[in-house]
């Protein structure tokens, strides 16, 4: 029987709803079209409901997203709560209770998509990046002392065990070898690379001429994994300098693992060189447990309601969820669609697009449908490409035309 999965939604503010809306459509398309079911269930957590009970999310709701299979979530911030509350009270609170400890956010220029970055296209900016999602900064160490007086005193710790940044470092350089093959290797190594056996590059980015305690650990459990994974060419890039990078030569990243606070602050600079944050979708993962997919883009409360928000970065999202679930060949129709999709949006900011939030959800539905393969019986369509040869050689071509 057909496999059903149990997906929480948590539209969440701002235009989160819409962009989700979207979201659904295409996940409903892909599952009519690929064999798989799929069941909603909302939950209405977010700033308008802290407003009017001062809940954010309790034990009970937690353990209520536990029993499905995955999270959609739109976005978290409300213009009337004050920032920090819903962000760490939501967002925070359950990829910490979750233990989602990847979040992993890919940063693709889809074809067509204007990139601030001069001479690049699709083929340079291709990349991923896995962000530590459960230490560093984010753990929540540190506090204030002496408040208010000259002499007050801020710490905030970045904390990692190796724990932490082992189980992290393996997530990546398995990535790597989902990512490529030695039939397909990363387009980025060298012949002697590819002579070496290697089949992509994970870049570990991170400070390790100042940060030398939490780096020293980064690198030296970085070189200790890397030992089980040959295949997998290693590079160690500063944090300062992988922005440079980023810009200059994004054709030179496959794969970067980085901890938390600096993959938070790189990813949204990614985010904006591969067409902006309506395109940008990540993944709170936990491996071996309920993992949550969101657009990385915020609530955008000015553009609420108006269909005018771009709903990709939900689209994409929705495509990781599925992969993540196991449903690759509807992740990869996602990706395809929106690949077939981008080149006729005018832009990717929302109200520019040249489309509304509910008319791209429809053009990503209708690519889908036409890139499906027609039942085994049917005979191929007109406008299918031909194989290329028989196109070439007007004997077979006549023979394929007669055959139609
Ligand atoms: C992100 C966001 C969050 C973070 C905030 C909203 C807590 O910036 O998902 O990148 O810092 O992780
Ligand atoms: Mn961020």
């Amino acid at each position: 029987m057909a496999k059903t999965y149990n997906i929480a939604v948590i539209g969440g503010d701002g235009t989160g709803p819409e962009v989700v809306h979207e979201g659904i459509k295409v996940l409903k398309a892909v599952s009519k079209l690929y064999g798989f079911g799929l069941k909603f269930k909302n939950y209405d957590f977010g700033g308008e409901r802290y407003l009017a009970t001062g809940k954010i999310i309790d034990d009970t709701d937690i353990e209520k997203l536990k029993k499905h299979d995955a999270v959609f979530l739109g976005a978290i911030g409300h213009p009337d709560v004050k920032p920090g509350i819903l962000e760490k009270g939501l967002l925070l609170r359950l990829r910490f209770a979750l233990d989602q400890y990847i979040n992993l956010r890919p940063v693709k220029l889809f074809p067509g998509v204007e990139t601030p970055i001069k001479n690049k296209g699709p083929e340079e900016i291709d990349y991923v990046v896995v962000r530590e999602n459960s230490g560093g900064a984010y753990t929540g160490c540190g506090g204030n002392v002496m408040i208010g007086t000259a002499n007050e005193v801020a710490t905030q710790e970045m904390i990692y065990t190796r724990f932490q940044v082992d189980r992290a470092l393996r997530y990546a350089f398995d990535l790597v070898r989902r990512r490529h093959s030695v039939k397909k290797p990363w387009r980025g190594l060298s012949a002697k690379d590819i002579e070496a056996g290697k089949v992509g590059q994970l870049t570990l980015s991170g400070k390790t001429n100042v940060l030398t305690f939490v780096f020293g650990l980064w690198e030296r459990a970085f070189y200790e994994i890397a030992k089980e994974y040959p295949d997998v060419k290693t590079d160690y890039c500063h944090v300062d300098a992988t922005t440079m990078w980023m810009i200059k030569n994004p054709e030179w990243f496959d794969v970067i693992v980085t901890e938390n606070l600096f993959g938070d602050i790189i990813t949204d600079l990614g985010a904006m060189t591969q067409g902006g944050m309506g395109i940008a979708a990540g993944g709170n993962i936990n491996p071996g447990g309920l993992s949550m997919f969101e657009p990385i883009g915020g609530s955008a409360p000015k553009y609420t309601g108006m269909n005018v928000i771009n709903p990709m970065a939900a689209i994409c999202a929705g495509g990781m969820m599925l992969d993540t679930l196991g449903e690759t060949k509807a992740a990869a129709a996602i990706e395809a669609a929106v690949a077939g999709f981008t080149p006729q949006m005018k832009s990717q900011a929302a109200g520019k697009m040249g489309f509304s939030t509910s008319e791209v959800g429809d053009e990503v539905v209708k690519a889908l449908k036409a890139l499906a393969k027609p039942p085994a019986k049917a005979k191929p369509k007109a406008r299918a490409p031909q194989d290329a040869s028989a196109a070439k050689d007007p004997t077979e071509k006549a023979k394929a035309r007669r055959k139609l």
